[in-house]
């Protein structure tokens, strides 16, 4: 069965969890709440964000809280304008002034020295600090009104380990009632999280892909950058092994006979299977199986993948089978956060 409600899983705004967003007032009031110490949602063109203002001590520990995140795993810090990068980071090497010009506003973040205005509840204790200008109209507009030289710090509005939300149905699902405000933008743009690279020292190393490819990274520095986004050693807890998961169990196969083998092989235990295409199914299996067809770009995909697992998870199935991307450096952040989505089942059994 072709899963066809499935196609656009992409959200327009809801009126019940918004307010219109491009309406001044609301991005007045929801920076006011962030000056009065607390934690509201908001959208870039990533993921949604779950904001604090820096410098309010007690909302940056209510973020650890309602996420329920270890203390130690730092948050982003997220402001507006270039001309402040100094203010927020210090021994800023060629290479992240290159990339920050050329990629800002947009979905990298850069880890770089800290200054002294950035705290140490917000780098989790370290002296490195994520910084990131985030492109998204309503994210610039809260920024801006939240004043100048201040900074939001956001993880994804999500539960620790859980699927990042890229619409405001999606954070309301994830804390209910937990936040004061949700800014509804609609569908994020890009819909899996930036691209981290760090910059400290004389090396530029990636440590999660994202938003921006390495490949665009590399042609501006016109080197090529270390890629430690599979390792475990940097205290990024977007690179611990379960992360971006679903509540279903989902497993990664490869594409052909093997992927309806196994499909095949869990209907037969009994499991209701969820089968995530990018490859057009033979005939036959179309009726014997229930999958959906993505797009088989990496950008589209990228965009509606939390969106569908999050829709599939609503279906009471037992298992998703998701046909293994394509091994190429493209499809790198989409393959990076099926992994990771896979990763704890896979340990489990
Ligand atoms: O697209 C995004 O980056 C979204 C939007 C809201 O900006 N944010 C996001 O935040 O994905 P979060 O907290 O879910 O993931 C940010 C990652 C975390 O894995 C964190 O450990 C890492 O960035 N990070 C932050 N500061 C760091 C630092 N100083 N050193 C190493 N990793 C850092
Ligand atoms: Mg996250």
């Amino acid at each position: 069965m072709f899963l066809d409600e499935l196609q656009s899983p992409v959200d327009a705004p809801h009126s019940d969890v918004h307010f219109s967003c491009f309406d001044s007032r609301q991005i007045e009031l929801a920076a006011g709440l962030l000056r009065s110490g607390k934690v509201i949602a908001f959208p870039t063109e990533t993921v949604y964000g779950l904001g604090a203002d820096i410098s309010q001590s007690q909302a940056i520990e209510k973020i650890f809280a309602i996420k329920r995140r270890p203390s130690n795993h730092p948050l982003i810090t997220h402001f507006a304008d270039i001309t402040d990068l100094e203010y927020w980071a210090s021994e800023i090497p060629t290479a992240a002034w290159l990339l920050a010009e050329h990629f800002w506003p947009g979905p990298l973040t850069l880890i770089l020295h800290k200054s002294d205005r950035i705290p140490y509840s917000v780098t989790g204790g370290q002296d490195t600090v994520g910084l990131r200008i985030p492109q998204h109209p309503i994210a610039q507009a809260l920024l801006r009104a939240l004043g100048s030289r201040q900074a939001i710090a956001a993880p994804s509005a999500n539960r620790f380990g859980h699927l990042s939300p890229t619409s405001a149905i999606h954070v309301r699902e994830e804390f209910k009632n937990q936040i004061g405000m949700i800014l509804d933008g609609g569908s994020c743009e890009v819909g899996l999280e930036s691209t981290i690279v760090s910059c400290i020292g004389k090396t530029v190393m990636l440590l999660r892909p994202g938003g921006i490819s390495v490949d665009a990274i590399e042609n501006l520095l016109r080197q090529k950058i270390l890629n430690n986004s599979l390792s475990h050693s940097v205290r990024v807890s977007g690179s611990l092994p379960a992360h971006y998961a679903p509540d279903t169990p989902l497993e990664i196969c490869p594409t052909g006979n093997e992927l309806w083998a196994r499909a095949s092989w869990f209907q037969q235990q009994g499991m209701r299977t969820a089968i995530v295409t990018h490859s057009s199914p033979p005939g036959t299996h179309k009726e014997h199986f229930d999958f959906i067809l993505m797009p088989d770009d990496p950008v589209t995909y990228g965009k509606i993948l939390y969106a569908t697992l999050r829709k599939l998870d609503q279906l009471g199935y037992d298992q998703f089978l998701i046909e293994a991307p394509p091994n190429r450096l493209d499809w790198l952040a989409v393959t990076d956060r099926l992994q990771r989505a896979s990763y704890h089942y896979l340990n489990k059994t």
